[in-house]
């Protein structure tokens, strides 16, 4: 019996993916198909495949050419598979000519013609395209927007910003729409990413909101829980997508930790302790410039405080919030604090633009705790440690675009779904918003 073997994505599965798959099973007598696992498809930079592993499987299934489905989980599984499964011809579509000769030492290796004129990528692109208008500062739209170019089904239509054109970076000159107008961009968006100053971005949601876009704000997204609440209640009234950005959520290493944290690996969590700061702003800077600028509670406090509310949840019995101020602005924390107390856990948070620490994050629990170094917000990596340190498990998962390709990504299957597949949970973004409330009305606030 000759045993043939193949392996693809087959996203959105076509005709030239049946084509494949009927030559490979006319090579011999028995065909396996390796479908590729969502982590092995993000981890060689196919990141906006639309169908789940599940879904993928299944279609392959449907199809009735494979005699056995497996999935393909990590580099040189290929290797592992043909000698695992006895293998005798290893077939691809001729796009890999060449990439795969090494199988040759193991089995016979057959480059199939790839059927012409179709593929998942053109597919995906002939869905519908999302218009995306951002508004903020152009200097610091630039990652975001740099990002948005790796996602296909996006394409940034314009951008909202008070300075003059001439002004614009490169990048930004040749969008169809550039303009001092909010309510001109919506006009020509299908959804917005808002990275304005978070004072302004209540009025910009709702008013996104009200005209029927999706939106992407970036956390907070408001700066009471009311108005939280507000905007996405009236998101589900217009039947639009409101998500949160925070990017760490859709770092895989953070995703995974949290799922390890959860199911018990340390024990019963006992203690969250998060550190974010940068000294990257002029602080010479006058009260106009700190104006513009995020100060450190807004700026980190939502990225900090996600661990915490993720892995504790949000019925906080006490808190307290210790910030130190700028003399030249006194709404401007060049450092605050907040520590949590729960009923059986506590929670510490500390976030700075104007003073600098180690930025790392542990959970704490009964049996070990998890160690995640600076800078752990946009890591790759972390570790699982114990009294006794043979036990010591570390975990590392590539992480590219620092979390913001597969945020977008998140924002734009929830639009094609028309159900939030955000990271950040409503709830999450509740507590956030009314940690901001209390911190601007200083309630549970002391200054240093
Ligand atoms: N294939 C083919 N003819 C096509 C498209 C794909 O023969 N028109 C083959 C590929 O060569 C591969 C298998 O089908 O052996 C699975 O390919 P996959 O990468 O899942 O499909 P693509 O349509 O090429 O996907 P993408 O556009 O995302 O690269």
């Amino acid at each position: 019996m000759i045993r043939v073997i193949t392996y693809g994505t087959f996203d959105l599965l076509h005709y030239g993916h049946i084509r494949l798959l009927e030559r490979a099973r006319a090579l011999g007598d028995y065909l396996i198909v390796g479908v590729t696992g969502d982590d092995f498809d993000k981890s060689r930079g196919k990141i906006n495949v639309q169908q789940s592993l599940m879904e993928r499987v299944e279609a392959v299934r449907a199809t009735g050419l494979a005699d056995e489905i497996i999935i393909e989980e990590y580099e040189g599984q290929k290797i592992d598979d043909i000698r695992r499964y006895h293998i005798d011809i290893f077939t691809v579509g001729s796009d890999w000519k060449g990439k795969f000769d090494y199988l040759s030492a193991y089995c016979k290796v057959v480059y199939l013609d790839r059927t012409e004129g179709i593929s998942s990528s053109e597919i995906r692109s002939h869905q519908r395209e999302i218009r995306l208008g951002m508004v903020g500062m152009p200097e610091d739209l630039l990652k975001f927007h740099k990002e948005s170019s790796f996602v296909n089904g996006v394409k940034t239509a314009g951008i909202c910003t008070e300075g003059p054109a001439e002004e614009l970076p490169e990048a930004f000159r040749g969008l169809p729409c550039v303009t001092q107008s909010y309510q001109e961009l919506l006009e020509q968006s299908d959804a917005l990413y808002i990275l304005s100053h978070p004072s302004r971005h209540y009025e910009q949601v709702r008013a996104a909101l009200e005209a029927g876009r999706h939106v992407l704000c970036e956390a907070p997204a408001a700066l009471t829980a009311k108005q939280c609440r507000e905007l996405f209640a009236l998101a589900r009234e217009k039947g639009c997508i409101l998500m949160e950005g925070i990017k760490t959520a859709y770092s895989t290493a953070y995703y995974r930790l949290l799922l390890l944290a959860k199911s018990g690996q340390i024990g019963k969590i006992v203690s969250v302790d998060a550190t974010c700061t940068r000294l990257a702003e002029d602080r010479s800077s006058g009260p106009e410039q700190l104006n513009r600028s995020w100060n450190s509670l807004c700026d980190w406090g939502p990225t900090a405080m996600l661990p915490v509310f993720q892995l504790l949840g949000t019925e906080w019995k006490e808190k307290q919030i210790i910030s130190h101020f700028s003399d030249a602005d006194p709404a401007y924390d060049v450092f605050s604090r907040i520590n949590f107390v729960y009923p059986e856990a506590t929670a510490s948070i500390k976030v700075g633009k104007g003073v600098k620490a180690e930025g790392d994050l542990i959970v704490s629990g009964t049996r070990g705790y998890i160690y995640v170094p600076a800078p752990w917000w946009k890591t790759d990596y972390f570790e699982i440690r114990y009294e006794n340190p043979a036990e010591n498990r570390r975990y590392f998962y590539q992480l590219d675009g620092e979390g913001i390709r597969y945020e977008i990504v998140a924002f734009l299957k929830s639009i094609e779904k028309g159900r939030s597949s955000s990271y950040v949970e409503e709830e999450v973004s509740e507590a956030i918003a009314g940690v901001m409330e209390d911190f601007y009305s200083r309630r549970d606030t002391r200054t240093i």
